[in-house]
């Protein structure tokens, strides 16, 4: 019987190994010489050809503060998150620790009398991300801090940067996120990401950063963020969403370009990021991939707010197994060549793979 055989895909002929040596396939015989189900005939087997793998290892929690002593209040439009006061966020770090979940990643809700047109209350020592980084580091030290760098939760036009009549001036919103980044690494966060894709911010925080103590702090930068309507329940966690005026799309990018995402990136690359950040993730699953293949940094995505959301919804009336469809959306981030993320689903998906 003549054997046929098919060619793997031209696309992995054309992709090299991390080693870039050149890979030549074999020809796979085709059926019934191959037959790709008996691999998968048994749970040993399945495990032992797994190609990727999700461990909490990968995860980063993001978690919403907010004023008060044992307080938590619930964010409506993210089902099974609370915003929590400092105190009871530290109890969430030693739930982080305890799930051995590397890092939490803090954004404050802050008070709207405290939110003003130059964003002030940002670069105040004991604003209240501040407060949660210091009660935190000093007794969960071991647990990783990461603190946004972006003035939409200080300002009361609720932009990322500071206006100049109707436009988001780049350059003096530069210098105020340099203010705040500095803010909150003096506080002790471990790692600051930029998330307001402003032009040159990284370069100019990590130039900020080096000449003086903190010149090992991480950046992880929100590289390729796009304008994206999946942002929408953060807002109302943050208390954003009331104040914003307009949109972010002169600074946010258009969710209908891919090489775009590239020159970003690169320019991060070079201005200083330890580690770079793809966002939203389940729509931009192929922007992961590119950006994976051509720099090989360690790629970050953030399965956003409206993500879970639209999961949790599901979820809600039944329509989706909430165990099953959390693992599932994220070794798919891990599929498309993330080395980790930040998700919502943080401290739930722990529990699971420890139970596991
Ligand atoms: C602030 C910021 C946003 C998110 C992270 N940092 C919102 C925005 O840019 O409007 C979104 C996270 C989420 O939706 O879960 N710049």
């Amino acid at each position: 019987m003549p054997r046929p055989t098919v060619s793997l895909s031209a696309e992995r002929a054309k992709r090299k190994t991390t080693d870039d040596v050149p890979t030549r396939d074999a020809p796979t015989p085709g059926f019934p010489t191959t037959r790709l189900r008996r691999n998968r005939q048994t749970d040993w087997s399945r495990r032992l050809v797994r190609e990727n793998e999700l461990t909490t290892a990968d995860l980063i929690w993001p978690v919403f503060v907010a004023g008060g002593r044992g307080e938590r209040e619930p964010v409506e439009s993210m089902p099974g998150i609370e915003r929590l006061s400092v105190d009871l966020a530290v109890e969430a770090a030693k739930e982080a620790r305890d799930l051995r979940i590397p890092a939490l990643a803090i954004f404050p809700y802050t008070d709207p009398s405290l939110r003003s047109d130059d964003a002030a209350e940002a670069f105040n020592p004991d604003n209240l991300v501040c407060r949660a980084v210091r009660a935190i580091k000093a007794e969960v030290p071991e647990v990783g801090l990461v603190c946004d760098v972006a003035l939409d939760p200080y300002t009361s036009h609720g932009h990322d940067g500071l206006l100049t009549g109707e436009r988001i001036d780049n350059d003096s919103s530069v210098e105020a996120l340099v203010r705040q980044a500095i803010n909150q690494v003096e506080a002790g966060c471990d790692v600051v990401a930029p998330s307001d894709m402003m032009d040159g911010r990284v370069g100019a925080i990590r130039q900020a950063l080096e000449g003086g103590p903190h010149k090992d702090v991480q950046i992880m930068s929100y590289a390729a963020k796009y304008a994206s309507a999946f942002y929408g329940p953060f807002r109302d966690a943050v208390g954003s969403s009331s104040t914003l005026k307009g949109d972010k799309r002169t600074y946010q990018m258009d969710p209908a370009n891919s090489d775009e995402a590239l020159r970003e990136v690169e320019f991060d690359i070079a201005e200083g990021a330890d580690m770079i950040m793809v966002k939203p993730g389940m729509p931009y699953l192929d922007i992961v991939r590119r950006v994976k293949d051509r720099f090989g940094m360690p790629t970050f995505v953030y399965q956003v707010s409206g993500e879970y959301a639209m999961l949790s919804a599901a979820i809600e009336n039944g329509w989706l197994d909430r165990d099953r469809v959390m693992l599932e959306s994220l070794i798919g981030f891990k599929r498309a060549g993330a080395d980790g993320i930040l998700t919502y689903f943080a401290k739930d998906a722990a529990r699971l793979l420890q139970s596991a």
